[in-house]
């Protein structure tokens, strides 16, 4: 299994072109199942997340075709055309959707498009218990009759889906997904109470109207859906990755130096900036960039807690506990959307932080600085959070279980190492 070794204690210069968001790309892809026409995406990033969906899309009948292997192209992202006149299979397997919890996106457009859909419980990250009621609860809604047998949900309409009033007891990105792609093609009026205000969720409602949806209340927490009978093809850019930009953003905080993030929005990361600010780091917004620069003082204890958007985002959490584990003075996080999301605490503390947690809470005391180990990647955003850890740690950390990392970050060693820092990928065959 690969590693990545990381050598800190380099200030990191220059700039870092961002890629397009892997949670805004794999709703959108899915969206190809709601139409028989082609359905262009640009800037999709290269991760094994978007390949699993792929696999996925490709064995329900969805003929794919990409170009931009390039490197210039790449670096510009990709350019994925999906096309599926008819759709071969309605099952989604436990193989595909226990790798990864997005695949459960496939069930609305299944649903809505052949009026049955039979998919495997999804499995994902292991950061808490993080079940699928709120997707049943919008299907249902819609007049759909769900049935629960050996790990599969099976969930039909056979005479088509009904507008109707989907109110969600609390915020749910995918559940809101999979509510509006089923609500599309769905007949009559639908109204979704709670919905995510996610930037991604604003993406897929961008690509469904472009294909012919029609949606009132982007960004709102009230959505409106009036059904169409089809939806046609469509061209869409993917936006920026909020995550990978607020992660980058992090960097020199931890690390010093200053860096400009590219073909990003500011606007994506607006809950980070007070708080990078707060810690004592300069930001400078600019038209599609963001500069980040340490002045090398000692970084100041925040506290925050994580919400839905525009909220401080979950999955920022844990790489703003690596900028804190130095920063003087006490912090406190609160995690408020995943009940077990501080697994990347005990690698932290083995690395020399200063960390106790209590229930939802934890307690971050900055020390000096933190001492490089050999430490282990648990899931996607806590392998990020030790990956900063190491930029700015005194000695070498092996970052061991990279494949979370490369579910949702593209070309990590080469992004940063191209701005100073010692990091290369060992691969999993070469003995050290
Ligand atoms: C998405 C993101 C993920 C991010 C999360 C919260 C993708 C592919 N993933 O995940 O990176 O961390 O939003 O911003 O976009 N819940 C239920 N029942 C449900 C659905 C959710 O109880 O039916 C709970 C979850 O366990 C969690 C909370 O609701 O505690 C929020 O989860 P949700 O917004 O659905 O996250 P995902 O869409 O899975």
């Amino acid at each position: 299994m690969d590693r990545i070794l990381i050598r800190g204690g380099h200030p990191l210069h220059g700039d870092i072109q961002i890629s397009g968001a892997k949670n805004a790309a794999l709703p959108l892809m899915v969206a190809c199942l709601l139409t028989d026409e082609p359905l262009h995406l640009s800037n999709i990033p290269h991760l094994v997340d978007t390949a699993q969906m792929a696999t996925l899309l490709a064995q329900l009948g969805v003929d794919i075709s990409m170009t931009g292997s390039g490197e210039e192209e790449a670096a510009a992202g990709r350019m994925i055309t999906l096309s599926v006149r008819d759709i071969r299979r309605t099952t989604a397997p436990y193989d595909i959707v226990r790798k990864m919890r997005a695949s459960f996106l496939v069930t609305g457009p299944l649903l809505a498009r052949c009026g049955k859909a039979r998919v495997s419980l999804p499995g994902g990250c292991a950061i808490g218990a993080r079940p699928v009621d709120l997707h049943l609860h919008a299907f249902e809604a819609l007049g759909a009759q769900i049935t629960l047998e050996d790990g599969y949900v099976l969930a039909e309409a056979p005479r088509g889906l009904k507008g109707g009033r989907i109110a969600f007891p609390f915020v749910s990105v995918g559940a809101t997904e999979n509510a509006l792609m089923a609500a599309v093609l769905a007949d009559g009026e639908t109204v979704i109470e709670n919905a995510a205000r996610e930037p991604e969720i604003g993406d897929l409602i961008k690509c469904l109207m472009a294909m012919g949806a029609h949606i009132e209340g982007a960004g709102t927490s009230i959505l409106r859906v009036q059904g169409r009978d089809r939806l046609h093809g469509a061209t869409h850019a993917v936006l920026p990755d909020r995550i990978e930009t607020g992660t980058y953003a992090m960097a020199p905080a931890v690390a010093g130096g200053r860096l400009t993030l590219r073909r990003t929005d500011p606007q994506l990361i607006g809950a980070l900036i007070p708080v990078l600010e707060a810690v004592g780091v300069s930001v400078e917004l600019g038209d599609g960039e963001v500069t980040v620069s340490s002045d090398g003082h000692p970084l100041r204890a925040v506290d925050i807690q994580t919400e839905p958007y525009p909220g401080f985002p979950t999955d920022l959490q844990a790489q703003l506990m690596a900028l804190l584990a130095t920063a003087q003075g006490k912090s406190h996080i609160r995690e408020t959307i995943f009940e077990n999301r501080f697994m990347h605490v005990p690698e932290l503390i083995r690395m020399g932080a200063d960390v106790t947690v209590d229930g939802d809470k934890a307690v971050i005391t900055g020390v000096k600085r933190l001492k490089g180990a050999p430490v282990m990647a648990t899931d996607l955003r806590a392998s990020m959070c030790l990956v900063l850890a190491g930029l700015g740690a005194e000695g070498e950390t092996v970052v061991n279980r990279v494949y979370h990392l490369d579910r949702g970050f593209e070309r990590i060693e080469e992004k940063l190492g191209q701005c100073g820092a010692e990091i290369v990928r060992v691969r999993g065959d070469v003995a050290r």
